[in-house]
């Protein structure tokens, strides 16, 4: 971001570690006695591993400690693999729970009971926190960019445990798991949803957050939103609630997350489609026109069941337009929810600093299973540019690229949604393909394209036809099917791009039904087992890096990192020669520290929690070319050779990728923001207990976790999603 400070240290990969004597660093030796202060505190520790053992555990040598030694980047003793209920991070740090489940954020709203008779969710915290931003705060209220101990958060509130139709955590007896679903059930559920923007503050050296601060708001699956870009007022986009096409109500499954260099947040909608219900006639009842083709793209088919049963109900409004059938006699859909799913899977807009402007979806950056969105390079004078994944197995990584060229007063306009319709409303949209060379090519997706003006599976009609429909449109143009992208975040030392491509069950050397082989860019097939059980597939993901080239259109790009157990083959599996302080399975969240440089990994997995729980991992990356090619050699069943050949970055060690935390069980590790100093992070711990059994929600004994009841935080045993913030014992920098 332009307007941010320089890091205050020059990021060198290259001489890290130049002193590599054996020497003691200061901090492993305060750490050390740190570490032995923390077992006794905590009872419940890992040797060598400070553990969250309450409420604002505050450690000796805090922020006042006027001595910050010379930093060595992933200088901390790695944190070990760890199936505890317990949230560890390296000796030397302490991790302090912030903000749960149903805490409250505005004046009057009584403290969580968390026994499942708790109210008022729209003023309360929602439910799986996940990608978070961080917002600075003056002394009088105001955006402050190089504030370090006041500011906003803005979280993501995705989605909420469930083994059947309800919400079970949040329901005294676990809710109605067949439908019709309660109304009193439903209203809480939806309210769980979207996002939360809190105030938070470091007060006499403790982190916390203001629960009746005036600046504090939720948006939920309900708030109304404007549509903006293309997209806006489109008949694709008439619903009985916005008949001109303009507006919709809520934003859902928010995921990952993105800043603007204006100062606004930005929140992905990633697995909206399946909230929405379909008749059983419904392809008929259009007329099998070309709605029923992107129904299908986008995981509808007709008869399909919603997650929650939302649209059960009643009657109201806010319930039926889950039912995403034709049920109107209108030719235009103004007198049903028909087209309500276009108006979600959109990157939304708000303004973290002012919560009387509304939202609005900028359907310029397309529509699909959005996660994060990160700005490239921001130069005055050129356009600015947004990256983009779909998660969903086999789909596509984007980049959005502004009309406007940027200019540098706008970081500071006073009307920042202003700013955004300048830079996000119109652009050109594009889909990557990856050679297997090492090149790739940014496609852009436009009715100029002849691939997509005469896609014969779709007819597109105009350029809001490709941002609501622009799975389809990187369909016609061949785009490179990845292994789910997930979290993408740029290197600020140079601008690349990484993204996490989290697992893949289709990818095989022999593939059958909707399988495909591999290819370079995600050049992994294989069979893991979890116990008795085979995961098949790219079970562990992986992460690639991408480098811009002379042109809009050209990239450079190689395989980073591979995902895998320690102790697996290393021609075929563990490409990177993991070693147990590294190993890690499914990356998922992605954020470089704008202070450190270092690129933070965090893990949503189910492949490799027989070992370990999800964890986040700080690594210090090279660039994109920095290793060299591998061929991966596949025998297939008929006995022939696949050979797929592709370039791996350089090879990790222990100084450049060390795993930093571990969380409770059943949880995944998701969303960082930063204070600007690099001296505090704010991290997800996302459904912890999340494997509990719907039957046993009337005995705590039988919680896969107590998370954060038994860190001390709160009343109740449920377990609760919550954001933690992590400090260093010694008030340096996270990750030193
Ligand atoms: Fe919400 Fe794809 O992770
Ligand atoms: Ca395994
Ligand atoms: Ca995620």
């Amino acid at each position: 971001m332009t307007h941010r400070g320089e890091p205050t240290q020059a990021i060198d990969f290259n001489d890290e570690n130049s002193n590599t004597s054996a020497n003691p660093t200061f901090e492993s030796v305060l750490g050390a006695r740190l570490s032995r202060r923390g077992l006794l505190r905590g009872g419940v520790g890992t040797v060598g591993t400070a553990v969250l053992a309450g409420f604002g555990v505050s450690a000796c040598g805090g922020s006042d400690d006027p001595v910050v030694p010379a930093e060595k980047l992933l200088g901390f003793a790695a944190v070990p693999k760890s199936l505890a209920d317990v949230v560890s991070v390296p000796a030397g740090y302490t991790a302090s729970v912030l903000f749960a489940l149903g805490d409250p954020l505005a004046a009057g709203v009584a403290a969580y009971k968390n026994d499942g008779t708790d109210g008022d969710f729209d003023k309360r915290a929602g439910d799986h926190h996940d990608g978070m931003e961080w917002f600075g705060l003056g002394t009088d209220g105001k955006r402050n960019d190089s504030a370090t101990e006041r500011g906003l958060l803005a979280i993501n509130h995705e989605a909420t445990t469930d083994e059947k139709l309800s919400s079970f955590f949040l329901h005294a007896d676990g809710g109605k798991s067949t439908l019709p679903r309660p109304a009193a059930e439903v209203d809480k559920e939806v309210d769980i949803h979207g996002i939360a923007v809190i105030e938070v503050a470091k007060t006499a050296g403790k982190w916390g957050y203001a629960p009746s601060s005036a600046l504090n708001f939720r948006l939920t699956a309900l708030s109304p939103i404007e549509i903006a870009g293309p997209a806006r007022g489109h008949a694709q986009m008439i619903t009985k609630y916005s008949p001109d096409g303009t507006r919709t109500r809520g934003t859902l499954n928010n995921c990952g997350t993105g800043k603007t260099p204006w100062g606004t947040f930005l929140t992905g909608e990633e697995n909206w489609f399946g909230y929405f219900t379909r008749g059983a006639a419904d392809d008929a009842a259009r007329g099998n026109d070309k709605s029923v083709t992107s129904l299908k793209r986008y995981g509808r088919n007709q008869g399909a069941a919603s997650r929650h049963g939302w649209e059960t109900g009643g009657a109201d409004d806010k319930y039926q337009r889950w039912n995403n059938s034709k049920t109107g006699a209108s030719a235009n859909g103004s007198d049903d929810y028909r087209n309500e799913m276009n108006g979600m899977g959109y990157i939304v807009e708000i303004d973290p600093y002012d919560k009387t402007r509304m939202a609005k979806k900028r359907t310029a950056l397309g529509r699909f299973a959005h996660e994060s969105a990160a700005f490239g390079k921001v130069e005055a004078g050129k356009p600015l540019s947004v990256y983009m994944g779909d998660d969903s197995r086999g789909e596509y990584i984007y980049k959005f690229v502004s009309t406007a060229l940027w200019s540098a007063a706008d970081a500071n306009a006073a009307d920042r949604m202003a700013v955004g319709d300048k830079y996000l409303d119109s652009g050109k949209l594009y889909v990557a393909k990856f050679n297997a060379d090492g090149t790739g090519t940014w496609v852009e997706l436009s009715l100029a394209h002849a691939a997509i003006a005469g896609y014969a599976a779709y007819g597109f009609a105009d350029a809001a036809d490709i941002a609501i429909n622009t799975r389809l449109a990187a369909d016609a143009v061949g785009a490179t099917k990845m292994d789910r992208p997930e979290w993408n975040a740029v290197n600020p030392a140079n601008g690349e791009i990484y993204f996490t491509l989290t697992n893949n069950s289709n990818r095989s050397i022999d593939p059958t039904g909707s399988q495909y082989l591999p290819d370079a860019a995600n050049p992994r097939a294989y069979t893991d087992m979890k116990g008795a059980s085979k995961q098949n597939g790219n079970p562990n993901g992986h992460l690639v890096r991408m480098k811009e080239g002379a042109t809009v259109s050209a990239f450079t790009w190689d395989v980073y990192l591979f995902g895998a157990e320690a102790g697996a083959d290393k021609s075929l599996v563990n490409i990177s020669a993991l070693t147990a302080d590294q190993d890690f399975s499914s990356p998922d969240g992605l954020v470089f520290s704008k202070a450190t440089g270092i690129c933070w990994i965090q893990t949503d997995d189910g492949a490799y929690t027989d070992v370990t729980n999800c964890m986040m991992l700080a690594a210090m990356p090279g660039s994109v070319g920095d290793g060299a090619k591998k061929t991966l050699s596949y025998t297939k069943a008929d006995g022939s050779k696949l050979d797929i050949v592709t370039p791996v970055g350089k090879a990790v060690t222990e100084s450049t990728l060390k795993r930093f935390l571990v969380g409770p069980k059943g949880s995944e590790i998701t969303g960082l923001a930063e204070t600007p100093d690099g001296k505090a992070i704010f991290v997800n711990i996302q459904h912890p207990g999340e494997g509990t059994a719907m039957a046993n929600i009337g005995d705590a004994t039988k919680y896969q976790s107590q998370w954060p009841a038994n860190a001390g935080y709160g009343a109740g045993k449920r377990p609760r999603s919550a954001t933690i913030v992590i400090t260093k014992n010694d008030g340096g920098r996270i990750g030193s």
